[in-house]
Formats: structure tokens, sequence, C-alpha cells
């Protein structure tokens, strides 16, 4: 394992002073922007290099205008950000649940999401990114057809360059609980089981990747991480050309964490453990909210890191 493939999950806030610890996830903050340059800081120091930005608003709506407001939270973080720490590497989650009053991922018609309606919004979300400094976008939404249509419109606003990591294999997962508590994100009601994929699929994750490729995919994602190695070891099988990451997700942190404080696991070896077998299956890259922590630990808690 070496600091060049994890990627650390940041979440930002508007606000000012503000650097508060999620309750859910002990060691993990949200930060106002003027405090988000002394995290970057800190993680440049440590050896973290890439990041992966979610934003909270203050204000939320039907159709999650805050997701691609030109002055939105995530929108103002990477001008500022990439203005102190050009040498980041930037990477956002485009969704909208973190947007709309109800959490859904994607606009509402009645009470189920409009896949169609909602990829216009993804797109005109992932270009105000990028022209705010994004260096990836990363559509989380599970909606069908939002790698091609956000690769249309990155290509149409000239930015050809820019590359997409697609969450392609998402699982309607209860391991986001804590995700979803740090970023208010839950939906008001119903469930994601109408996009997000189901867990007893076999196939499903294999499908998903596909596709993507096709729409434009440059890199491809199993998240969460290690209830899922059997799909990131047959993705990277199957799909030897395209980058693999996987996505230790909040429920997984929190697990580990809980069970350290409690006495029951010895963390400095669990999470080694856990983020090794992740890269046994085949993930090139780990987003992971252990990335700072196992990079500044690693002589104290006797881990070998490259
Ligand atoms: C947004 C999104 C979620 C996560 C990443 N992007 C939550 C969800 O889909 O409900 C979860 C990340 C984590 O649990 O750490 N859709």
């Amino acid at each position: 394992m070496d600091k060049s493939s994890l990627i650390y999950p940041l979440f930002v806030k508007e606000g000012t002073g503000i650097e508060e610890e999620i309750p859910s996830m002990e060691g993990q903050f949200r930060y106002s922007v003027d405090r988000l340059p002394f995290e970057l800081e800190r993680l440049q120091n440590a050896g973290v290099n890439s990041i992966m930005l979610f934003g909270i608003p203050d204000h939320k709506d039907e159709v999650g205008s805050g997701a691609y407001d030109p002055n939105g939270i995530v929108q103002k973080a990477l001008r500022e950000a990439k203005k102190q720490f050009p040498d980041m590497y930037y990477i956002t989650d485009v969704c909208m649940c973190e947007y709309t009053s109800h959490g859904h991922c994607g606009v509402l018609c009645g009470h189920d999401v409009n896949n169609d309606a909602t990829l216009e919004l993804l797109a005109k979300t992932a270009v105000s990114h990028v022209e705010a400094g994004a260096d990836m976008v990363a559509p989380s939404d599970m909606m069908d057809g939002r790698v091609r249509a956000i690769r249309e419109a990155l290509d149409a606003n000239g930015h050809y360059g820019a590359p997409i990591m697609s969450y392609a294999v998402k699982y309607a997962s209860a391991f986001y609980g804590p995700f979803r508590d740090a970023a208010g994100s839950a939906p008001s009601f119903g469930d994601r089981k109408s996009y997000q994929m189901d867990f007893r699929t076999h196939d499903q994750g294999l499908d998903e990747i596909a596709a993507d490729i096709e729409e434009g995919a440059d890199w491809t994602m199993v998240k969460p991480a290690m209830p899922y190695l059997d799909m990131i070891a047959r993705g990277v099988e199957k799909f030897p050309n395209i980058p693999m990451v996987a996505y230790q997700v909040s429920g997984e942190y929190s697990m580990l964490k809980a069970a350290a404080k409690l006495g029951y696991l010895d963390e400095s070896r669990v999470a080694f453990e856990s983020l090794i077998a992740i890269k046994r299956a085949g993930a090139q890259y780990i987003i992971t909210y252990y990335a700072k922590e196992i990079i500044e630990k690693a002589e104290e808690w006797n881990i070998k890191i490259g």
C-alpha cells in the first residue's frame, strides 16, 4: 500500500470558523471554507494528495439547486482550496441528496425519482465543479445514463480532459448510515432501492461497469468495499484496463472505530488489514476515512506505507 493510492473524503459546509466533529464518525470533521485550508495543510504534510469533496449546503430545495449553483458550497470550497493548494488532486462527489429537501439523489415525480429529468441537473453540477477547479468528478447518484450525460456536457463546455470516476457498483447499503448523519442526506421518505443496486444480485454490478465504461467512465468504483470484495475482484478480472477504486464507506470506518474504542479490536491491526484486503482484491485506489490517520500513525501502528 502506498500513500498515492489513498483518497480522503472531506465534508465542507457553509459558515465560518467551523471545524466540528461528526458524532457517528469519530475523528472526521465538517469544515467551513475558511477552515478547510488548515486541514488541507495537515493532509499535504502527511502525504495525502487526493481528496473527495462532499458539500453540506445551508439551503435545500425540491430540485437541489445548491448542487449546481456556481456559488454553491463545493464550488466555493474548490476555488479557495485550489488557490491555496494547487497540487492537491480534487475529486468531487456529484449527487443531489445533500441538496434536495426530500433527501433523494434526484428530482421527484410524485414519490418516485425521475431518472431522466435528473440527468440534466447532474450534468450541470459536474460542469460547475470542473469550472470551479475539480480535477475529476465522481457521480454517486446511480441514475441510469448519468455518465453519458455528464461526459456530453463536459465536452460541450470544452472540458474534454476532465475525467469521470463512476460509482458504478454501488449498493443500496445500510453501511452509509453514518455518512447520512454527517451530510444530513437521509431520504425523508422511502429508500434508495429504485436507483441503488440490490445487494442480493450476483452479476448486475458487472453490467453496471460495462455500461458506465461504454458511456465514458474513466475510473470505476465498488462501494461499500469490504462486504463486496468479490465484486472488486470480479470487476478487475473482467475489466483489467480501467482503474478500480473501492470506497471503504462510513459504516465500515465507524464499525472499526467503535469496536476499537470498546477495546474489542486492535484498531491499528484491523484498519491495516481491512485496507490490505481491499488492495488484495484488486483495488488500485481506496477512498477511506482512515487515509490521514493511517499515514500519520504509521510508525506508532508499525505499518509500512510507501
Ligand atoms: C451520495 C453519497 C453517499 C455516500 C457517498 N455519496 C450516501 C448515499 O448514497 O446514501 C456514502 C459514503 C459513505 O457512507 O461513506 N449519494
